[in-house]
């Protein structure tokens, strides 16, 4: 069942949380699945001085959690590790470059790819170091982690630097949400059937909406996320990202530059934002002390590492707009916050209402069909219809037309695996071009500067709600809801 050629993976940031609780199980499981090829090597790569067995020790814990019961196979973990190697560098010293060098020496017609999983400030130093030692070869691949950058000169700058030393060909840009099983068959949903085409267009749908909610609040990330903030967090990547894949017009092939070409028209199609735009159509909240699942959580202003006046926003609410032809007057409703009250990933595509109606109305019964896309917490499409119900009389109920995705017998591969696979394969459709990158800072960056500009704390919200009271009225205003039936 192999299907690539020998690798090496290098993991810059081997010893960090990503490694341990994605990147390591992604590749147990594709080990597991017979995908890699025996010579196939995974050199993890820290500061710490842990020498081999301490790395796995190191790791175990937090991968292992990552892998459910069913799929964990003690001797196949112990066959797998055998691939793990570990060498301590640090990112700063030419000396362990070289070192590193040497240790790759042997492997040179290798697919390689070195996973830059750092703090993006060390990108361009650590490319500029595999290019002075030689490492930076045709059949190189760089990956890159999110967030690239924090705005549209810094992601610029760190851009410029990679790409002297690498190719756009061999940058691969993580959005993990690309990798994920649902979002692709959005794209099959879209693009391998013909009976939505038709209806994916203004006239049809009145307005789309995106959630994406966590129970979750900063999980021990307080100085990252204090200086990020959701914009940038799930704004600017995850949920633009989604949007395109809504929105985009069918490529003419798969092939990553026509479908990248795609999304990018989308992103610069997205109506810019102006200082009052943002003010009424731009909503951000920062959680209080609530409750999630029966048990208290502290506000985000006590948690670890966050400013006790911090501003940073925790939630962010949006009404976008698609100035081109198939969108045209079609509203986006967009959210994502921490500390919601439920784990909710999702598209809703809401059509209009029945022009006119020939059965009696069923009190307090939406007839709108309308198509959710459910990524997480289960990934599920369904198409909810107006049926009749049984009986002697002509009254409709909802129904819905089920496509429960996780519920089909085969395993469903985490977004890592996919991804990881696709830069083993070479193929960049996932993975995010650097004028998609730069139009989506364009759009957010209005934003972002508005509300610096702002004298203003971000609205409250209690954790464990959805978020604060003027995310409500941005859409109520408009004669709509969230849809909220999960
Ligand atoms: C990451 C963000 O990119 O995505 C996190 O940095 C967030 O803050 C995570 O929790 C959400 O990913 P998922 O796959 O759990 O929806």
């Amino acid at each position: 069942m192999i299907t690539v050629d020998p690798f090496d993976l290098v993991i810059f940031g081997g010893t960090g949380d990503l490694a341990a609780r994605k990147l390591i199980p992604a590749m147990y499981h594709r080990h597991c699945a017979g995908q890699l090829p025996e010579q196939a090597r995974i050199i993890a790569l820290g500061r710490k001085d842990l020498g081999r067995d301490g790395y796995l020790d190191s790791i175990f814990d937090k991968s292992r959690a990552l892998i459910t019961e069913q799929y964990f196979d003690a001797a196949q973990w112990q066959a797998f590790t055998g691939r793990i190697e570990y060498l301590q560098l640090d990112a700063d010293s030419d000396a362990d470059f070289a070192r590193l060098g040497d240790h790759l020496q042997d492997t040179q017609d290798r697919v390689r790819i070195f996973y830059l999983s750092t703090s993006p400030n060390l990108f361009a130093g650590i490319c500029q170091r595999l290019a002075h030692s030689n490492l930076a070869l045709s059949n190189t691949r760089v990956v890159l982690e999110k967030p690239l950058g924090r705005d549209l000169r810094s992601a610029d700058e760190i851009n410029a630097c990679v790409e002297s030393v690498f190719s756009e060909k061999q940058i691969y840009r993580i959005d993990h949400y690309l990798g994920k099983e649902a979002v692709q068959n959005m794209l099959a949903l879209r693009f391998g059937n013909s009976i939505f085409e038709p209806l994916w267009s203004h006239g049809k749908i009145r307005d789309v909406q995106i959630t994406l909610a966590e129970q979750i609040g900063v999980e021990g990330r307080g100085e990252f996320y204090d200086s990020t903030g959701t914009l940038r967090d799930m704004v600017q990547n995850h949920l633009m990202q989604l949007l395109c894949i809504i929105a985009m017009e069918p490529p003419i092939s798969m092939d990553a530059d026509n479908v990248r070409d795609e999304k990018l028209k989308v992103i610069r199609s997205l109506e810019p934002f102006t200082p009052e735009s943002v003010i009424s159509n731009a909503v951000r909240g920062q959680y209080q002390a609530g409750v999630i699942g029966g048990d208290p959580v502290p506000g985000y202003r006590q948690e670890p590492g966050i400013d006790a006046d911090s501003r940073t926003e925790t939630f962010v609410a949006l009404k976008a707009r698609i100035n081109n032809w198939r969108w045209s007057g079609v509203p986006f409703y967009l959210r994502t916050g921490k500390r919601m009250p439920e784990y909710v990933s999702e598209v809703v595509i809401n059509f209009y209402s029945l022009p006119h109606s020939i059965y009696p109305s069923s009190d307090g019964i939406d007839s709108a069909n309308r198509l959710y896309i459910r990524l997480q917490p289960h990934e599920a499409i369904e198409l909810h219809l107006m049926a009749k119900q049984a009986g002697d009389r002509n009254i409709l109920k909802p129904v819905k037309l089920d496509l429960d995705l996780a519920g089909q017998n085969e395993r469903h591969l985490d977004a890592y695996e996919r991804l990881l696979m696709d830069v083993v394969r070479g193929n960049q459709t996932l993975f995010v071009r650097r004028d998609e990158l730069n139009a989506a800072w364009q759009w957010v960056e209005p934003i972002m500067n508005t509300w610096a500009a702002l004298d203003k704390a971000p609205e409250a919200y209690e954790a464990g709600t959805a978020g604060p009271a003027a995310a409500h009225d941005l859409i109520t205003r408009d004669g709509r809801s969230w849809i909220e039936d999960y």
